[in-house]
């Protein structure tokens, strides 16, 4: 319910809406400029992507979304969160301990390092739900761990974290984030730590709730395929930055950024019977305290031109999508 003093308009049929926003970290003094003039929209029950390589800003943009940047390290500098109506970023903390975990929920790439060593899962899960309906209800937990295709709930409900295995760790993680029937999830990397069939069970889970529960997620993944396979719409992130927008299909079928391309054709492929990695884009991304000049990923990009060396290029709609490179948007990247 929107209070007064943090009502917000979304843009008509959105549920997240995050505008301009830009994120820094301080550290020794210096600020770090890790997310930079974002901007994203989620819609019910849709899933979007965020893929870019290790430290472009991800895990960073999805924390400040739950305002969960610790004060002591950094802080939102600029923009708009606007969540159902409400704008986040004005909103007081009671009520954003509200909006955490009932209406948005965040699963992590470590469920380890999310799940409390000394108490029983089952407890745990207790917890989120008694934090939100006032009421304790270990039935309810026992059924969201079958839910979640836990074998044996009741005593996975007795276990510690240490006694669960990687995939049942995150399997509890998931139960304690859709327990509360959130509107939105975010999941961070949330297979990352697990092995590949392991990875693949968890995102079938995690995707059959979805359609089940009708949520949002917004799938942060540093896995191109991940994301081809989950996603409707992609936002590519490089520097803080989102550099190419659009519709998952569109944008990964015919990317229009360099550093699209690039990311898609370090995806192993099949080549006769051998699964080969390509080469990966030559080069790392630019620590975000020494940013190039111009286009951030022109040190680094095959096709940049003068310009890119010294004008900052912004998001324009390039074949049906939004794209920030000059050369893209001067007609003259092909695929
Ligand atoms: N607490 C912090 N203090 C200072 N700098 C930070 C902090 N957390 C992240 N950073 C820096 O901010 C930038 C973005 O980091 P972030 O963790 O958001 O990236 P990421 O895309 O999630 O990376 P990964 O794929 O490795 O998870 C990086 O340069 C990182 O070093
Ligand atoms: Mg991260």
């Amino acid at each position: 319910m929107a209070t007064k003093g943090n009502k917000a308009a979304t843009s008509l049929g959105a549920l997240l809406e995050i505008r301009g926003l830009s994120v820094e970290y301080r550290r020794h003094r210096q600020v770090i400029p890790a997310v930079r003039r974002v901007s994203l929209t989620i819609r019910p029950g849709e899933t979007v992507g965020v893929v870019g390589e290790s430290g472009c800003g991800k895990s960073t943009l999805a924390l400040a979304v739950l305002r969960l940047i610790q004060e002591t390290e950094g802080r939102i500098r600029e923009g708009e969160i606007v969540f159902a109506g409400r704008s986040l970023l004005t909103s007081s903390e009671e009520e954003l301990r509200q909006i955490r975990g009932k209406e948005i929920s965040i699963i992590f790439q470590d469920p380890f390092s999310s799940l409390n060593p000394v108490l029983p899962v089952g407890d745990q899960v207790e917890e989120v739900l008694l934090e939100h309906t006032g009421q304790r209800n270990p039935h309810r937990v026992l059924e969201i761990f079958a839910k979640v295709q836990l074998p044996d709930p009741q005593r996975i409900y007795h276990a510690y974290p240490h006694q669960l295995s990687g995939g049942q760790r995150q399997r509890v993680m998931i139960a304690m984030a859709i327990i509360t029937g959130p509107q939105l999830l975010i999941a961070d990397e949330p297979t990352t730590a697990l092995d590949v069939t392991i990875q693949r069970e968890i995102l079938e889970l995690l995707f059959g709730l979805q359609r089940e529960l009708k949520m949002a997620i917004l799938l942060i993944s540093h896995h191109v395929g991940i994301i081809a396979q989950y996603t409707q719409r992609v936002a590519v992130m490089y520097a803080g930055e989102i550099v190419e927008e659009g519709e998952t299909d569109r944008v990964l079928q015919n990317p229009q950024h360099p550093y699209t391309r690039g990311l898609l054709d370090s995806l192993p492929r099949l080549r006769g019977e051998h699964l080969r990695r390509l080469p990966m884009i030559p080069g790392q991304p630019p620590e975000p305290l020494h940013l190039p000049t111009g286009c951030p990923f022109h040190p680094r990009c095959p096709v940049a031109v003068a310009r890119c060396q010294t004008d900052p290029p912004y998001l324009a709609e390039v074949q049906g999508r939004q794209v920030s490179c000059w050369v893209a948007q001067g007609g003259e990247v092909r695929s």
